[in-house]
């Protein structure tokens, strides 16, 4: 029999295991159990060396831990006991068959549910967290409910909008909640319910109804129009080079008109992250499976635009130091995709790296939260690539630092005793625009930024 005051969130990621974090912390009445089939992590999350780094985090896990949060490996019994289940397994992109490179791989989904149907004996609200393509919950709704016990189950859409390094304060005040059902009236009870949760904490105009697929298409249309918001300063910060324009001052003046606003607007080495391009192909995908390929080839501009982007770095490089790295050692400051997290998923650090192992440079890589993730994203080279946790080490008798990510403590570096500890002429490629280039020159850098004349002493 399950128990209408458990919550079981399947998959202890990323999301998973901050989300219920807030979830329980907000309601104390309620029992959350996070479990994963990756029993390290668990483990890790029953620890004090969390699997995720993400500021605030470890103080609200210490605050509700073995209170009214539980993780755990044992997810048969949690399907049993839990009335109320989020889905936060990963959702990536397929890579064989039809839509490989870019539907959405549903094989941990389906799995998930068929075992939520074999094990339920009592009818479930299932929350679909993950980012899934338009229909999925309804697909899910009727593998579930084609059950011959007698029971109902109601699929949610509740997508999540958290970022990662902000994913605390995103969680405690966000834009915005959605919740999406089936507008029969168990899916309306069942929306009430998940409607309940959020209020909790947060303000009612702030929670956001409408049918499953809307909040499905919603969660996609999100992260393209972030992306894409990118790309098009990017592209901008490419003119920007070639006519003397500053893409700092255009980013502000664009940015200055209420319609279109500040944020998202810094021009940078390219978006990583696990979500953006793997959503994009997702629409993409969509778009052709309806036959709308005008709008499926615009929104793939943006994930080509971004790889221009982190090419025309790596050139840009190889150009600089007088077209050739080969031998030369270049230290990466920074390899998480942002700053304020330890994940490398699609980090532009790992394309940069790989282009120059290519061209025989050695690479000395620095990051302040990301160096094991950085081990097994290059877990295939293992010559010519050193890992520093120390950023001086890093930079000791390189030709070159490359910025990669703009991690807060290489802006307060000691810059005049790394020049003098490096190779010279001494380059550094700020590839987020944070460091304070003047300064960086008249120390004598030959300063490099994205979408600004370059500041070189030859
Ligand atoms: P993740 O890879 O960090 O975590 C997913 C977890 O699910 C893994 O620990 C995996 O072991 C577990 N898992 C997979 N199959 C399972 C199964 N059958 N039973 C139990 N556990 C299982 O992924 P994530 O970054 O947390 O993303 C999860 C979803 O949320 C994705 O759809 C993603 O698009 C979406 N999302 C992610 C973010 C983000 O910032 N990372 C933000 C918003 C939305
Ligand atoms: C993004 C969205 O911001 C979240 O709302 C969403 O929930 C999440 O994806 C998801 O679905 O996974 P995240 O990828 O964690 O969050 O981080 P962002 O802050 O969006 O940054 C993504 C990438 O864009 C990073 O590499 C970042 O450095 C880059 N970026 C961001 C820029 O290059 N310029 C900017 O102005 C902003």
């Amino acid at each position: 029999m399950n128990n209408e005051k458990t919550i079981l969130c399947i998959g202890a990621g990323y999301v998973g295991g901050p989300t219920m974090a807030m979830l329980a912390l907000k309601n104390p009445d309620y029992k959350v159990i996070v479990v994963d089939i990756n029993s390290e992590r668990i483990k890790a999350w029953n620890s004090e060396n969390l699997p995720i780094y993400e500021p605030g985090l470890l103080e609200i896990v210490h605050r509700v831990r073995d209170k009214n949060l539980f993780f755990s490996t044992d997810i048969d019994n949690s399907i049993i006991e839990a009335h109320i289940i989020f889905v936060s397994v990963n959702t990536p992109t397929k890579t064989f068959g039809h839509g490989a490179g870019y539907a959405s791989d549903l094989q941990y989904w389906e799995k998930t549910a068929r075992q939520i149907l074999k094990l339920s004996d009592s009818s479930k609200i299932i929350v679909e967290k993950s980012t899934l393509p338009v229909k999925t919950a309804q697909a899910m709704e009727r593998i579930l409910n084609s059950n011959e016990k007698g029971i109902i189950f109601d699929v949610l859409s509740n997508p999540e909008f958290l970022a990662e390094g902000t994913a605390i304060k995103d969680l405690e005040n966000p834009d915005r909640v959605l919740v999406g059902s089936s507008e029969t009236e168990s899916g309306l009870r069942a929306r009430d319910k998940i409607v309940q949760l959020y209020s909790s904490w947060i303000d009612n105009e702030r929670i956001l109804t409408s049918n499953v697929w809307s909040t499905e298409l919603s969660k996609l249309t999100a992260n393209a129009f972030l992306a894409q918001r990118i790309s098009s300063i990017n592209s901008i910060s490419a003119l920007c080079e070639e006519t003397g324009a500053n893409i700092h001052e255009v980013a502000h003046a664009v940015g200055t008109d209420s319609r279109i606003g500040q944020k998202f607007l810094d021009a940078s080495v390219g978006f990583g992250g696990s979500c953006f391009k793997k959503d994009i192909f997702n629409l993409v995908y969509l778009c052709r499976h309806y036959g709308l390929d005008e709008v499926a080839d615009y929104w793939e501009s943006v994930v080509k635009m971004n790889e221009y982007q982190v090419e025309r770095f790596v050139l840009k490089m190889l150009k600089s130091m007088f077209n050739t790295v080969t031998g030369k050692k270049i230290a990466l400051f920074g390899f998480a995709f942002k700053a304020n997290t330890g994940d490398t998923r699609e980090s532009p650090a790992i394309y940069v790296t790989k282009k120059l192992l290519n061209e025989m440079a050695n690479v000395a890589i620095s990051d302040p939260k990301a160096l094991e993730n950085a081990k097994i994203e290059l877990k295939d080279f293992k010559e010519n690539v050193e890992y520093c946790s120390d950023p001086y080490v890093a930079a000791k008798n390189a030709h070159a630092i490359a910025v990669l990510t703009e991690w807060e403590c290489y802006k307060t570096l000691d810059y005049k005793k790394i020049f003098a500890s490096m190779e010279k002429p001494a380059f550094i490629f700020d590839g987020r625009n944070t460091l304070p280039h003047k300064e960086l020159f008249e120390m004598g850098f030959n300063v490099i930024p994205l979408g600004m004349p370059e500041l070189s002493h030859f």
